[in-house]
C-alpha cells in the first residue's frame, strides 16, 4: 500500500487530522488505520469535556493559562500553554461545525461544567458522554470523505527507518526518517507494508499497563514504544496521572468506569469510611484540588483507615439535577445497586493519563523526519507535570491542526522509498503457550500498580527495574520466534512502556507534579524533563 497521509489512530487526534488533510487535498490520499473497531478510543470513554474559554465575562485565557501551569507544577512550556488555550475556541468551533453537540441552557449559551483546578467554569460537555458525541460526529464526517480509507483490525507493529535498509540507527543518528510502517492485518494475519510521505502517530495513551485503569484495552502505548523503538525521543514517563474517582467494584480489574470530575464540580464531596469529608485537611480548594493531590490524599486515606476505597457523597445534589448532567452513571450505578440519592459512591483512584510521551515541538514534529505525533501519546509541553482536567481533548484538536500545517507545508517534496523491503518472518511459528503472555501481562500491570503507582520510593523502582528487565528478555525471545499476535505485540510495547516510566521516574530525584518519591519529597531547583 502507498499513501500520501498516514494516520495511525481513530481518536479525536487522529480523525480532526485526517479531516484536515482530506479537505484541503481531496485529490491526495489519506489512510486512517486503527487496531480495532474504529470508534474503540479513549476518546469515546471521555467524560467531563473539553475546557476552553467561552464566557469572557466570567473568565478569560490569562485565567486558563494560569490554571494549566499551576496544574502543571512548574513543568509546562508556557508559549505551548498559550498557544493551546488561545487557539482552542476555534479548534473547537470546527468540531461543533463537524456535527459535535454540546449541552445548552434554555437561553442558547453553552452549560459549562467545572472540574479540579479550574478557576472558572469552562467545559463544554455533552452530557457525561463527550467523548462518544464527538467521535460520533468524526467518524461521520469521515464517511463522507471519499479520499480518506478507513482500516480497522490492523495493527502498527513498527514504523520504518533507514533501519530497514540495514543502516545503523542510533539516538544519535541525525535525519532519522519514517517511510511509513509495517502492520499486522487482523484479518489475514499478514504484515502488510504501508509505505507513506506523511506519517502521524495518534495511538492514545497507555493505562493498560496498570492493573487497574479508566482507559480501554486499546490504551496500551503502542506508539510511544515504537517510536522508541525507532530511536525518537520520549519525556516525561513518570508522570502518569492517576484519576482520583473510578467507580470501585470489588473483583473488577482492568477498565474501571469513571465517575467524572465534573461530577465534584457540581457539588460531589469526598468523605472516608467514617463518613468524614477529608479533603479540606489537605488542600484549601478542598475536593477541586487539581488530580494529582486529591490522588494522593485518598490514597493516603486509603491506607491510613486500611480500605480499598473512599466514597463520593452526591445524595445532596438533587436526582433531577444529577440525572440531567449523569445520565450514564447515574444508571450504572444503579446497575451495581448504588442509588446515588441514598448511597454514597465507592470510588478509588486509577490510572488514567499519560503526560508525558512522544516529544514533539510546537508543530507537532518528532524528532524523527516526517513523523508527526499529536494527542495523548505525545508529549506537547502543555501538560508539565500534571495535566489540568479537561484539557486533553483541547491539546489534540488544537495539535491536530498544527501537525496538519506542517503536513501541508511539506508534503508535496517528499518521495515514496521504494527500496523497502518486505517483512521477514522466517524463523517464526505459532507460540506453544499464548498463556505464558497472559501471565508476564498480570505480572507487569502488578508490578507497575504496586511499586510504581501514586507514591514512589527508590527501592520499589529498583524492584520494578529488575522484574521488567526480566519480563523483557523473556518476551523478546518469544517475539524472535513466534508468529506475531496483538497480544504479544502490545504485550512487548507495554514491557517497553513501563521501562520508560520506571526509568524516567528513577531520574526524578524530586517530588513534582504527579511523580511523588518519599526518598525526595520537596522539589529540586534544576527544572527539567526527562528525554529518553
Ligand atoms: P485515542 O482516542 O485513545 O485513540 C487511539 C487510537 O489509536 C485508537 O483508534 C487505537 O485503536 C489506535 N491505535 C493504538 N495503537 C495502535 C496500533 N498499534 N496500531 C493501530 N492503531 C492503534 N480528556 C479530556 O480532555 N476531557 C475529558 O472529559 C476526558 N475524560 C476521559 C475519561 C476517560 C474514561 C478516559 C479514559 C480519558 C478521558 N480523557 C479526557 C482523556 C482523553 O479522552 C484522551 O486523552 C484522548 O481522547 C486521547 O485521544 P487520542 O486521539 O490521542 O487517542
Ligand atoms: C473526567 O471527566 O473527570 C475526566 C476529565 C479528564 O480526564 O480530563
Amino acid at each position: 500500500m502507498e499513501t500520501d497521509f498516514l494516520v495511525i489512530g481513530s481518536g479525536i487526534a487522529g480523525l480532526t487530522y485526517a479531516l484536515k488533510v482530506s479537505q484541503k487535498y481531496p485529490d491526495k490520499k489519506v489512510i486512517v488505520i486503527t487496531k480495532a473497531t474504529a470508534d474503540e478510543t479513549n476518546t469515546k470513554y471521555a467524560q467531563g469535556g473539553v475546557a476552553v474559554v467561552n464566557d469572557l465575562e466570567n473568565d478569560s485565557f490569562q485565567k486558563h493559562i494560569e490554571d494549566t501551569l499551576i496544574a502543571g507544577d512548574g513543568l509546562c512550556n508556557r508559549h505551548v500553554v498559550e498557544i493551546v488555550v488561545k487557539e482552542g475556541p476555534e479548534r473547537v468551533n470546527e468540531i461543533i461545525d463537524w456535527g459535535a453537540k454540546f449541552d445548552k441552557e434554555p437561553d442558547g449559551d453553552y452549560k459549562l461544567g467545572k472540574e479540579g483546578g479550574h478557576s472558572a467554569f469552562r467545559i463544554l460537555h455533552h452530557k457525561d458522554i463527550t467523548g462518544r458525541e464527538i467521535e460520533r460526529a468524526l467518524l461521520l464526517s469521515i464517511k463522507g470523505r471519499s479520499n480518506i480509507e478507513l482500516v480497522n483490525y490492523c495493527f502498527v507493529v513498527d514504523i520504518i527507518t533507514q533501519h530497514h535498509l540495514g543502516y545503523l540507527v542510533t539516538k544519535s543518528t541525525p535525519d532519522v526518517e519514517c517511510y511509513g510502517v509495517y502492520a499486522l492485518n487482523l484479518r489475514t494475519n499478514a504484515i502488510e507494508k504501508i509505505l507513506a510521505r506523511r506519517t502521524l502517530i495518534a495511538t492514545g495513551g497507555n493505562g493498560q499497563v496498570y492493573r487497574t485503569t479508566t482507559n480501554p484495552s486499546i490504551a496500551t502505548g503502542d506508539g510511544v514504544a515504537m517510536v522508541y523503538r525507532a530511536k525518537g525521543r520520549i519525556e516525561n514517563m513518570e508522570f502518569i496521572q492517576f484519576h482520583p474517582t473510578a467507580l470501585y467494584e470489588p473483583g473488577v480489574r482492568g477498565h474501571a468506569f469513571l465517575i467524572t470530575e465534573a461530577v465534584r464540580g457540581d457539588g460531589g464531596v469526598l468523605r472516608n469510611k467514617t463518613g468524614e469529608a477529608f479533603m479540606e485537611k489537605y488542600d484549601s480548594r478542598k475536593d477541586l484540588a487539581p488530580r494529582d493531590i486529591v490522588a494522593r490524599a485518598i490514597d493516603s486515606e486509603m491506607k491510613r483507615t486500611g480500605t480499598e476505597h473512599v466514597y463520593l457523597d452526591c445524595r445532596h445534589m438533587g436526582k433531577e439535577k444529577f440525572v440531567e448532567h449523569f445520565p450514564n452513571i447515574y444508571e450504572k450505578c444503579l446497575s451495581i445497586g448504588v442509588d446515588i440519592t441514598k448511597d454514597m459512591i465507592p470510588v478509588a483512584p486509577a490510572a488514567h493519563y499519560s503526560c508525558g510521551g512522544i516529544k514533539t515541538d510546537e508543530w507537532g514534529r518528532t524528532s524523527i523526519k516526517n513523523l508527526s505525533a499529536c494527542g495523548e501519546c505525545a508529549s506537547t509541553g502543555l501538560h508539565g507535570a500534571n495535566r489540568l482536567a479537561s484539557n486533553s481533548l483541547l491539546e489534540a484538536i488544537v495539535f491536530a491542526h498544527r501537525c496538519f500545517i506542517d503536513a501541508a507545508d511539506h508534503i508535496n517534496s517528499i518521495t515514496f522509498n521504494k527500496n523497502i523491503p518486505d517483512w521477514n518472518a522466517r524463523g517464526t511459528s505459532e507460540p506453544k503457550e499464548m498463556i505464558l503472555i497472559t501471565q508476564s501481562l498480570k505480572e507487569l500491570q502488578l508490578v507497575m500498580s504496586d511499586y510504581v503507582g501514586i507514591v514512589r520510593n527508590d527501592i520499589r523502582l529498583q524492584r520494578a527495574m529488575r522484574r521488567i528487565d526480566l519480563l523483557w528478555e523473556e518476551t523478546e525471545q518469544l517475539y524472535q520466534t513466534s508468529n506475531l499476535s496483538p497480544q504479544l505485540l502490545e504485550l512487548r510495547n507495554m514491557i517497553s512502556v513501563g521501562y520508560l516510566i520506571v526509568k524516567s521516574a528513577s531520574f526524578r530525584k524530586e517530588s513534582r507534579g504527579l511523580h511523588y518519591n518519599t526518598d525526595y519529597p520537596g522539589k529540586s531547583e534544576l527544572v527539567q524533563n526527562v528525554v529518553l
